[in-house]
């Protein structure tokens, strides 16, 4: 490849999250002016957990929808396979709930931390067709937070296990573009893992750090820090451009199928997707085959 071609083909996958950063700057901007001057609620610039998070929902409201019209790999072949009881952490305004299959689905649970995207998200969850089969709860993906609002929901048994024990009550969790924004992620993904039944699986969509020590780039993971020091995490709502994801995933526990591939390992937002089946479950096919029928 000629000097020209990498200035060409490479510069702009390294460039392109600083449009988004910008985005998300003015986004965080107009937050903080709509707090004080709209709701007349200036104390809660101070509350910064809040004021980030709802900056996240007004960048996501306004641009999630085009940056859900495409993602890497076999993600949405992965989602459209899900079955039975589902466990969709941080849905978002629910851009990916129309690639769930409605007719392979007896519940949906959504985990989504942002109140702002509530009202969004509940509207697709009827547009597709899940009715009283949604349920949105307003928590985070950690377990201090989930636990209680599964409980309340009635799907963990009274004193619940679930959230303690390996034998879970999901058939399925899916984890797109989120991990990356869950506070203690190691703890975190052990939780989910314990929430998954045996034999269930996890559908990944993850962006991660970048692995420069074998597929990866160097530029690309330099360019990691560098938006890191220019306030990504801040104005992206705690998204951590750095995190090693795949081995919190690893870790979580033992797995019978660890399926998870890179997709634009030498960018500065690579992915990793696929699926992992919790050990202890017979893998069952059959809804897959039955799908593409
Ligand atoms: C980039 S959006 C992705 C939305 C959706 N999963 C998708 O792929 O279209 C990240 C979502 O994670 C949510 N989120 C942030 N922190 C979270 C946490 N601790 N637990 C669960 N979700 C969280 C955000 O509010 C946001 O809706």
């Amino acid at each position: 490849m000629t000097f020209s071609q990498w200035l060409g083909e490479r510069v702009p996958t390294l460039l392109r999250p600083s449009i988004l950063l910008f985005i998300a700057a003015y986004h965080f901007v107009m937050t903080m002016l709509e707090v004080v001057f709209l709701d007349w609620r200036p104390f809660t610039l101070f509350n910064i957990t809040k004021l980030r998070f709802k900056a996240f929902a007004r960048l996501w409201k306004n641009n999630g929808q085009a940056m859900s019209a495409e993602m890497p790999g076999p993600t949405f072949q992965l989602l459209s396979e899900c079955k039975g009881v589902v466990l969709d952490i941080g849905p978002g305004s629910g851009e990916m709930l129309s690639r769930f299959n409605p007719k392979l689905i007896t519940a949906l649970y959504g985990a989504e931390p942002a109140e702002d995207l509530h009202p969004g998200l509940v509207r697709n969850a009827e547009k597709v067709g899940f009715g009283s089969r949604f349920h949105a709860l307003l928590c985070g993906a950690e377990p201090k937070s989930l636990i209680p609002e599964l409980h309340k929901s009635g799907i963990l048994d009274v004193g619940g296990k679930a959230g303690l024990a390996s034998d879970g009550v999901f058939d399925e969790i899916c984890c797109t573009r989120v991990l990356c924004g869950v506070p203690h992620p190691a703890q975190t993904v052990k939780g989910l893992y314990n929430l998954l039944k045996p034999g269930g699986r996890m559908v990944v969509c993850e962006h991660v750090v970048n692995p420069w020590r074998t597929e990866g780039r160097i530029l690309a993971r330099l360019m990691q820090i560098v938006y890191t020091f220019l306030g990504w995490p801040f104005f992206m709502g705690g998204c951590a451009l750095q995190r090693h994801t795949p081995e919190y995933l690893r870790d979580a526990g033992e797995w019978e199928k660890f399926d998870l591939k890179y997709y634009g390992p030498e960018d500065a937002i690579p992915f990793v997707v696929g699926e992992l089946v919790k050990k202890g479950g017979s893998l069952d096919k059959s809804y897959a085959a039955a799908v593409k029928e």
